[in-house]
C-alpha cells in the first residue's frame, strides 16, 4: 500500500466537528472530536473514537457517561478551544460557559445541540478506542447548520 494514497483516501472521508465532555474523580475532561457516528436507530447508539492517552479517555472508561456537543457553522472558535486539554474556571471550560447535565457531565451552553450517551461497548484497537454508547439525553437550542470538518481546513485522518 501507498502511504500517500492511503492518507489522501481516508482524508476523503466526510466528516462533522464537536466538542465531547465528560469528567471523573479528578474534575471535567473535554476534547474536539470528529471520529463519530450513528451506529443504531434502537436502541439509539453512537459510536466515538476517542484517543487512547487522553485524559478524556480516562473520564469516559471510568464514568462511563459523556457528552456530545455539535459545533455550529459560526463556532469555529469554539472548536478550537478544545484541541487542548480542559481547564475549568469558575463556571467556564476553557472559557465557555457550561452547566451540570442532571448526570453530573459538564454540558456547554453555547452549542445549537448535544446528545448525553451512556457506554454500552468499548472495541480497544490501535491509538484510539472505540464507545458505543446508547443516548440518555438530548437538546437543540438553536436550529443551525452544523460546522463540517472540511469547513475548517483541519485535518484528522489519514
Ligand atoms: C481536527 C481535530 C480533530 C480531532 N478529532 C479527535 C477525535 O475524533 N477523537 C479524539 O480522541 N481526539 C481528537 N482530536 C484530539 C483532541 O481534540 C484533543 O487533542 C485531545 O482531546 C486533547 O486531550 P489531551 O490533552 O488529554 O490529549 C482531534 C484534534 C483535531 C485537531
Amino acid at each position: 500500500m501507498d502511504p500517500a494514497i492511503k492518507k489522501k483516501a481516508l482524508r476523503m472521508i466526510t466528516y462533522g466537528l464537536f466538542v465531547a465532555t465528560s469528567r471523573d474523580d479528578s474534575g471535567p475532561a473535554a476534547g474536539t472530536i470528529n471520529w463519530i457516528s450513528q451506529s443504531s436507530f434502537t436502541p439509539p447508539l453512537i459510536m466515538v473514537a476517542i484517543k487512547a492517552d487522553s485524559a478524556l479517555h480516562r473520564a469516559v472508561a471510568a464514568s462511563r457517561r459523556f457528552i456530545v456537543h455539535v459545533v455550529g457553522k459560526d463556532q469555529k472558535d469554539l472548536a478550537t478551544a478544545f484541541f487542548r486539554g480542559a481547564e475549568l474556571s469558575g463556571d467556564r471550560l476553557n472559557g465557555y460557559r457550561i452547566e451540570s447535565s442532571a448526570n453530573g457531565i459538564p454540558l456547554l451552553v453555547d452549542p445549537p445541540a448535544w446528545f448525553e450517551s451512556r457506554v454500552v461497548n468499548d472495541v480497544r484497537g490501535g491509538d484510539h478506542t472505540v464507545f458505543v454508547a446508547e443516548v440518555v439525553e438530548a437538546g437543540v437550542r438553536k436550529d443551525t447548520e452544523p460546522l463540517t470538518l472540511r469547513d475548517t481546513g483541519f485535518f484528522y485522518g489519514g
